[in-house]
């Protein structure tokens, strides 16, 4: 089954959209142990609120791929919930493609990826793994912090049709011409992931950050079109994780 029939899956056996970003803040080096019991402890309490959980660099880092990570993914998956790197993975197609092998082979489901480096000798290398091992490739489309703009909103000349275009729209068609399995658009911008939804409708699932510490609401994030909600420190720093999750989960049930 594709990373996206998975996702489909998880999200309606765990009837949640939500997925967990799994962050906590800096440790010295030597208490990194307490960043992994936090971790297992967050994870034991929400995963019944969720279908997917995301890891990025700041827990990969203190926590070693091979080490922390791995066990991680491992309960994430005992949990029947999918896992998911956040590498934005932003080099040449070789490096690319050892960066998500290295995760993959850490049992990771799917990866988070760059479009700004192009296809040829950028992302073709990790679409090609990717497909080849059965793992998912979403795409950064729009960014949810405020400086999103400078990058993602600029405007361009696409080189197809000559005509003046918006970063994230040709980001948004690359995703369907590239087969990518999922887009990240900020919650922040309810106008873009409606946008964006309009050019992938059903073929190209959205994923959007933001929501709570950085200011998107979630019940709007999905009137626009998005399909999943990625949600960290609302959930992670909550006096009771469980709770949040749960109340997220169900405020957008039905929506
Ligand atoms: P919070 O605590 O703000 O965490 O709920 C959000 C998580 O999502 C990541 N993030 C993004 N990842 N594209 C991504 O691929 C984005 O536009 C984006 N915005 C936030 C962030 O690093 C954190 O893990």
């Amino acid at each position: 089954m594709s990373f996206k029939a998975r996702m489909r899956e998880a999200a309606q056996s765990k009837n949640s959209s939500i997925v967990l970003a799994l962050d906590f803040p800096f440790e010295a080096a030597e208490n990194r142990s307490k960043v992994l019991v936090k971790a297992q402890r967050v994870l034991k309490a929400v995963h019944l609120y969720i279908c997917a959980v995301k890891i990025n660099h700041h827990l990969a880092l203190p926590l070693g791929t091979f080490d922390g990570v791995a066990q991680l993914v491992e309960q994430i998956r005992g949990q029947g919930l999918l896992a998911i790197m956040d590498a934005k993975v932003n080099d040449i197609g070789n490096t690319n493609q050892v960066i998500a092998e290295y995760y993959y082979a850490a049992g990771f489901d799917a990866i988070i990826a760059n479009p700004f480096v192009g296809w040829d000798e950028g992302l073709k290398p990790l679409f090609e793994v990717s497909k080849r091992l059965n793992r998912g490739v979403i795409l950064l489309a729009y960014m949810s912090h405020k400086g999103a703009s400078e990058g993602y909103g600029q405007t361009i000349i696409d080189p197809e049709t000559g005509e003046q275009i918006k970063q994230y729209v040709a980001f948004a068609k690359k995703a369907l011409k590239w087969g990518a399995d999922g887009v990240v658009v900020g919650a922040t911008y309810p106008e873009k992931i409606a946008e964006i939804k309009q050019i992938l409708k059903d073929k190209v699932a959205i994923y959007s950050p933001g929501v709570g510490a950085q200011g998107g609401a979630a019940e709007t994030a999905v009137k626009a079109g998005a399909n999943y909600l990625i949600v960290g420190r609302e959930i992670v720093n909550a006096d009771d994780p469980a709770q949040a999750a749960r109340w997220l989960c169900d405020s957008i049930k039905g929506v």
